[in-house]
């Protein structure tokens, strides 16, 4: 008979096993229990309730310190991509650790500038469809980069500096038309998507830019998708980006920046081993066309720093057959995480408590959400699980509680932060009053 193999996910540094010894020392542990750091999963659920996010502190400056490490020698900052997860205080987290932020809206510009106002000078703001009160936002904070996407949008950006009598600097965003290799959803460099300006016109639109007195080009922009595990399109990306480069210097335009967008992918299927490894080959791809061109290199990584930093706890609460089908109800759902039903996305889910040794069963877990698409995994093999047992699903700290929403008027979750043996609830569970007010 098949044990339970998967029902123990770990992602070490952040959530590990930890064996619980009550009674006699001498005694065999009784239970494992995932624990974040130095706190068992099942306290926080005592404490806060389910479902909840739990991030873990020492994994996100795990992560960002394997991407500084891999781009030392390189001339490089790390903006963080916001709508990866955008809770303030995982942004003063990263904040402390240097980096700088690339935001998409109006919203996250001023998130970011809550933890830290001077953040603004490593800023870079993208996004297809900026609106110019977005702009005259990071106009006035005085970002560092805006990465423009077409060419009614460099007019509307030239304008709002005009009217503030500011100057923005500009990179175009080029869409260098490379497969990523990734979901179509989430694959944003090929000629048929909406993001950037075609790579075969940058030229002109440089030429165009430099002549607009409020403008000042910094830089070259790209970002192939996300989720993407091989290497190889990152180094045809940049093998473009830093031909074109070249070009525009000779046209006489001075390129500082190249940001390289986000991207990497993360494993999500099991504990991702050798993540530094993964890191600096990455940085390879991106740096090795740029060796000669003396360029500072933005970095936008959103997943790759946060995503197996963080759990959706959730608890069982119903076991349901029908027929041959074995369902397990939990109390998230869709509107909490929705990668599952929106991109097919697979988490593993791992009991949080395991003291006993079940047989393996093969089940749907499903959310309380009248969609048929509100499942978090279908035809998995877990222990066979009672009501009340807790489950974390694993790599949910990036697009998770960023995307969560309201639906069937369900309250979001709360966000908890663990750092070494302190938990802070960093985001309170939404109440039906929050909600009910906005209904004016
Ligand atoms: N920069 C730009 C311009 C982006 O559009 C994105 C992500 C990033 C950086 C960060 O990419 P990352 O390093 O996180 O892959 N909701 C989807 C992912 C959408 C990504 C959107 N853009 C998911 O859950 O898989």
């Amino acid at each position: 008979m098949k044990r339970a193999g998967n029902s123990r996910a770990e992602r070490p540094p952040g959530f590990t096993y930890v064996p619980s010894r009550s009674g006699l020392l001498r005694r065999p542990p009784s239970k494992v229990i995932l624990h974040s750091d130095k706190i068992p999963l099942s306290r926080v659920a005592a404490r806060f309730g389910t479902p909840v996010y739990v991030y873990s502190a020492i994994m996100i400056r795990e992560r960002v310190r394997a991407f500084s490490t891999a781009f030392r020698g390189f001339p490089h900052t790390i903006c963080y991509s916001v709508k990866a997860n955008s809770n303030i205080h995982i942004l003063r987290v990263l904040r402390k650790l240097g980096c700088g932020f690339d935001v998409v809206s109006g919203g996250e510009l001023q998130r970011v500038l809550i933890p830290d106002r001077s953040a603004a000078d490593s800023v870079v703001f993208s996004g297809v469809g900026k609106r110019t009160d977005e702009m005259e936002l990071a106009l006035k904070a005085g970002i560092l980069l805006f990465n423009i996407e077409s060419e009614s949008e460099l007019e509307a950006l030239a304008g709002a500096a005009r009217r503030l009598k500011r100057m923005a600097r500009i990179a175009f965003r080029v869409n260098p038309d490379v497969p990523a290799k990734t979901h179509p959803y989430v694959s944003t460099g090929l000629q048929e998507h909406k993001f950037g300006v075609p790579i075969s016109e940058a030229r002109r639109l440089y030429r165009q830019a430099a002549a607009i007195k409020r403008l000042t080009i910094a830089g070259v922009s790209v970002h192939i998708g996300s989720q993407i595990t091989d290497v190889e399109p990152f180094t045809l990306a940049m093998e473009r980006v830093a031909d074109l480069v070249s070009a525009l210097r000779v046209d006489g335009h001075q390129i500082k920046y190249v940001d390289a967008g986000g991207g990497l992918g993360i494993d999500y299927e099991s504990e991702q081993s050798a993540v530094s490894e993964q890191i600096s080959s990455y940085a390879a791809a991106i740096t090795k066309p740029l060796r000669n061109l003396k360029v500072h290199v933005l970095l936008e990584p959103g997943r790759s720093i946060v995503g197996p930093a963080g759990v959706l706890l959730t608890e069982v609460i119903y076991l349901k057959k029908s027929g041959r089908k074995r369902f397990v109800v939990v109390d998230a759902a869709m509107n909490d995480l929705i990668r599952p039903a929106l991109y097919k996305a697979y988490h593993e889910i791992a009991l949080v408590e395991i003291d006993r040794s079940a047989d393996l069963e093969t089940v749907d877990v499903v959310g309380p959400v009248c969609e048929t698409g509100d499942f978090f995994a279908r035809n998995r093999n877990l222990p066979a699980l009672k009501q009340g047992d807790l489950l974390a699903i694993m790599d949910a700290g990036a697009y998770g509680m960023s995307l969560a929403s309201n639906y069937n008027t369900r309250l979001r979750p709360a966000e908890v932060l663990v750092d070494g043996r302190s938990m802070k609830l960093i985001r309170r569970r939404e109440t039906i009053d929050d909600l009910l007010r906005q209904e004016v």
